[in-house]
């Protein structure tokens, strides 16, 4: 086994890609490998087991690809598998690896990007089933009050290249009026799903003006690069020559067709079955 490796990212389809995309943007001197598991996407609206057995899978191959930390950029995933792939498998696997997530970064943050302390997430019925972000945030500031928002059609409207469409108006109208309803002093949203970002002009069409709107690749970037700096020992096993490589459990042309809507650099993409 290689004593350096590059950072894998990992996501259940595309939407990772918009974190990744970021993390390059404060990180651009690391290699990177991308796994999409897009022949199995959404993770969204499958069991805590599932989303379990899949991300486990995921992390092993990309360990066995050389990385030795691994991002996972899917908050589905972060929701439902993170705690017992850190507490359960890492051990057993290898303790000197590390797989975060990106709900923690997304949640330390919270009391910044809020005046009121009234805070709205929207996510996939998985993450907002988990309560995730509610435990989390808890936990670091009990003060702030949260209300949570399932968008179910939000990630099929995105992947089907239709987030700029009536479509789109009509299921982000309904699910911020939704959000507002269970609590009109939210200022600060998170988007707590990878797709999102592609849709925030009508997300922002919706919410008054004003409110917050937080995407999580730039916070993610951020949180990642600090983590580095915290812990020379993984920042060591990082290799660095800036290259970037995909890989997708689906058709390799119908990554790059549609990986492009995500992600503005290159796409090289190989197919993988995990
Ligand atoms: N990437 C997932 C997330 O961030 C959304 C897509 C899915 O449902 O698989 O929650």
């Amino acid at each position: 086994m290689n004593k350096i490796g590059p950072i894998a990212v990992f996501d259940s389809g595309y939407g990772g890609l918009t974190v990744l995309d970021k993390i390059i943007k404060h990180l651009p001197q690391y290699d990177y490998i991308y796994l999409g598991d897009n022949a199995r996407t959404p993770y969204g609206t499958r069991s805590f087991e599932v989303v379990y057995e899949y991300t486990l899978q995921a992390v092993s191959r990309l360990f066995d690809m050389g990385a030795h930390l691994v991002i996972l950029a899917c908050n589905t995933a972060s929701a439902k598998a993170l705690r017992s792939i850190q507490q359960k498998d890492l051990p057993l696997i290898d303790p000197q690896r590390r797989v975060l997530g990106v709900i923690r970064p997304s949640v330390e943050k919270v009391n910044e990007l809020s005046q009121s302390g009234h805070v709205g997430i929207v996510g996939t019925s998985g993450t907002v089933q988990s309560e995730s972000y509610l435990m989390e945030i808890a936990k670091l500031f009990p003060d702030i009050q949260v209300s949570q928002e399932a968008c179910p059609m939000w990630v099929p409207l995105v992947e089907n290249n239709e987030f700029d469409s009536e479509g789109a108006d009509y299921f982000v109208k309904k699910n911020v009026n939704s959000l507002l309803y269970k609590d009109a002093s939210i200022d600060a949203v998170i988007l707590g799903c990878t797709h999102y970002p592609l849709l925030i002009p009508k997300i922002k069409k919706y919410l008054p003006e004003g409110v917050n709107v937080i995407e999580q690749g730039d916070i993610v970037g951020e949180s990642l690069k600090d983590y580095l700096q915290r812990h020379p020992e993984m920042e060591k096993k990082c290799s660095k020559n800036g290259s970037v490589h995909f890989y997708t459990t689906e058709s390799t042309d119908k990554f790059k067709q549609t990986a492009g809507i995500f992600f503005s650099g290159d796409i090289r993409v190989e197919h993988i079955r995990l």
